[in-house]
C-alpha cells in the first residue's frame, strides 16, 4: 500500500520536527536500541492511529526499527501535521493522514491502515477498534491485541467489553502510572495553556479561567492556569473531585454560575454538552471557549452555530467569533480550534519529554503483546499494563534525568511487610 500524504507540505520541516523530538525522548531511544537488537516485531504488522505529529512519528519509527510493518494515521484531522506525515512516509512507515480532511476521508484513512490486517493496533480514542468491531471485521483475522492511549478510548473499550463486542485483547495504556500521572496532568496542563496563549496572544494573569472537569487533565490545567496568575474556577459532577479542587484552593461552582463570570472556559471532562446555549447566554462579551477533552462535543458547537446572529467569522487563525444574544444584550463569544482538543488542533501537543514516557509504555506494551502471544493467547478483555513495564520505564526515566532514589534495606523491606514493630 502507498502512503496518502500531502506532498506539497515541507518535507524538510517535517524531518527537523522529528529529529528535534527524537533527541528529547531518551527512554524511547533506549527502547529503540533494544528493538534494533531483538527485532521483536519481525513479520508483524502494526496499525497505529494517534495524533499525527512529531512525537507520534517517533513512536511509529521506533516500532518499525523493531521489524514491524507500520501503518500510521492520525486520530483527529486538525492535529495532523502534513510536514511530519510526509517526512514519516519516507522513513519506512506507510502513512495515511492529511490535515483538515472531512470526516468521510478521515474514516477512509483509518480503514486504509487497517487493510494491512494488523497483528497489533495502537489506538487513541477507540476509532480503530470501533471499525474492527463493526465495519471492518474482515481485517481482524490476524489480531493479537492492542493498546489504547486515552481516557475516552478506555471508556469506549469498557462499553464494548460489557456488551461482548471487543474484537481483541486490549491494554489500557492510559491507566499505566507512567502515562496518566505525567501525560494527562503535566502534559495537558502545560500544552493547553501554551495553546491558548499562542492562539489568542492574550494575557492569562488576572483572568477568570473556568476549568470543567477536575480529573487527571483538569488538575494539570487548573494548576498551570493558577500558576500563571489566573483566578481559577472548577466545575465538577463528582463530589470528591470537587472537594479535592476546593482543598487545592480553587473555587467550585456549577457551570450555570461560572458561565456568568468566566473569561476563558476550558472543558476537559470526556463528557458531552458541558457548555451549551443555556450557559452561553450568560456569558460576558469576549468570552473565550475551548476544549481539551478527546471529542469535540464538550462545548456545543452546534448551539453556537445555530444561535449566532452573525455569520461566524475567523478573526484570527483558529479563533472563530460567534455573536449570541444574551440575557443582558449580546456577546461575542470566541471558539478556539473548532472545539477540538485545543492543545493538538492549535498547538504541538504535549512536550516531548512527557510523551517519551507515554510512548515508552505504548512501545513496551506492544513488545509484551508480540513476545507473549505464543505463551498464552489473549482473549478479548481490557487488560492493565503489567506493573513490570511501568516500573522499568520509571527507572529508565530517572536514569535519563540523572536522578537517584533510595533503596529499601532488607530490614526495612521486612518491616514494611509485617505488622510488628
Ligand atoms: P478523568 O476521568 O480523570 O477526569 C474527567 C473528570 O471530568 C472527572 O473528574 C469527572 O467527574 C468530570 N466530569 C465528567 N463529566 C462532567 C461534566 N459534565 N461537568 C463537569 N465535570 C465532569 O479523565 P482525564 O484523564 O482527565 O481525561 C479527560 C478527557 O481528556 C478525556 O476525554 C481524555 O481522553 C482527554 N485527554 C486529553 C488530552 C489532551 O492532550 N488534550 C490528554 C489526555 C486525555
Amino acid at each position: 500500500m502507498k502512503s496518502i500524504v500531502n506532498t506539497s507540505a515541507s518535507f524538510e520541516e517535517g524531518v527537523k520536527k522529528i529529529n528535534w523530538v527524537r533527541s528529547h525522548m531518551p527512554v524511547l531511544q533506549k527502547i529503540e536500541q533494544k528493538f534494533i537488537e531483538e527485532k521483536p516485531f519481525q513479520g508483524l504488522s502494526i496499525a497505529l492511529s494517534i495524533h499525527m505529529e512529531a512525537k507520534t512519528a517517533n513512536l511509529a519509527y521506533v516500532l518499525s526499527q523493531g521489524g514491524a510493518d507500520v501503518y500510521a494515521t492520525g486520530s483527529n484531522v486538525l492535529s495532523t501535521q502534513d510536514d511530519v506525515a510526509y517526512a514519516l512516509s519516507t522513513m519506512g512507515v506507510t502513512v495515511c493522514a492529511i490535515h483538515g480532511v472531512d470526516d468521510a476521508t478521515y474514516k477512509n484513512h483509518l480503514k486504509a491502515v487497517l487493510s494491512c490486517h494488523p497483528h497489533i493496533v495502537i489506538d487513541d480514542g477507540g476509532d480503530l477498534i470501533d471499525l474492527l468491531a463493526e465495519e471492518c471485521k474482515e481485517y481482524s483475522d490476524r489480531l493479537i491485541g492492542g493498546c489504547e492511549e486515552t481516557t475516552t478510548g478506555i471508556l469506549r473499550l469498557k462499553a464494548r467489553e460489557r456488551d461482548g463486542s471487543l474484537p481483541c485483547a486490549m491494554f489500557a495504556v492510559n491507566d499505566a502510572k507512567c502515562k496518566h500521572y505525567y501525560d494527562n496532568k503535566y502534559g495537558t496542563g502545560q500544552s493547553v495553556m501554551t495553546a491558548i496563549m499562542d492562539t489568542t496572544n492574550l494575557v492569562v494573569a488576572g483572568k477568570t479561567v473556568v476549568v470543567a472537569g477536575y480529573g487527571w487533565c483538569g488538575k494539570g490545567v487548573a494548576m498551570r492556569a493558577a500558576g500563571m496568575g489566573a483566578n481559577v474556577i472548577v466545575t465538577e459532577i463528582d463530589p470528591f473531585k470537587a472537594l479535592d479542587a476546593t482543598m487545592n484552593g480553587f473555587r467550585v461552582m456549577t457551570m450555570e454560575e461560572a458561565s456568568k463570570i468566566g473569561d476563558i472556559f476550558i472543558t476537559v471532562t470526556g463528557c458531552k454538552d458541558v457548555i451549551t446555549i443555556d450557559h452561553m447566554r450568560n456569558m460576558k462579551d469576549g468570552a473565550i471557549l475551548c476544549n481539551a477533552g478527546h471529542f469535540d462535543c464538550e462545548v456545543s458547537v452546534k448551539d453556537l452555530k445555530e444561535h449566532s446572529i452573525i455569520t461566524p467569522y475567523e478573526v484570527r487563525n483558529n479563533i472563530v467569533e460567534y455573536l449570541i444574544s444574551t440575557y443582558s444584550g449580546a456577546s461575542s463569544i470566541y471558539l478556539l480550534a473548532e472545539g477540538r482538543l485545543v492543545n493538538l488542533a492549535s498547538g504541538d501537543g504535549h512536550p516531548s519529554e512527557i510523551m517519551d514516557m507515554s510512548f515508552a509504555v505504548q512501545a513496551m506494551t506492544s513488545y509484551y503483546l508480540a513476545t507473549h502471544v505464543n505463551e498464552h493467547p489473549m482473549t478479548p478483555h481490557l487488560f492493565a499494563v503489567p506493573d513490570s513495564i511501568d516500573d522499568e520505564i520509571g527507572k529508565i526515566k530517572l536514569e535519563t534525568l540523572n536522578l537517584n532514589i533510595d533503596k529499601l534495606t532488607e530490614d526495612q523491606e521486612k518491616y514494611l511487610n509485617s505488622y510488628s514493630v
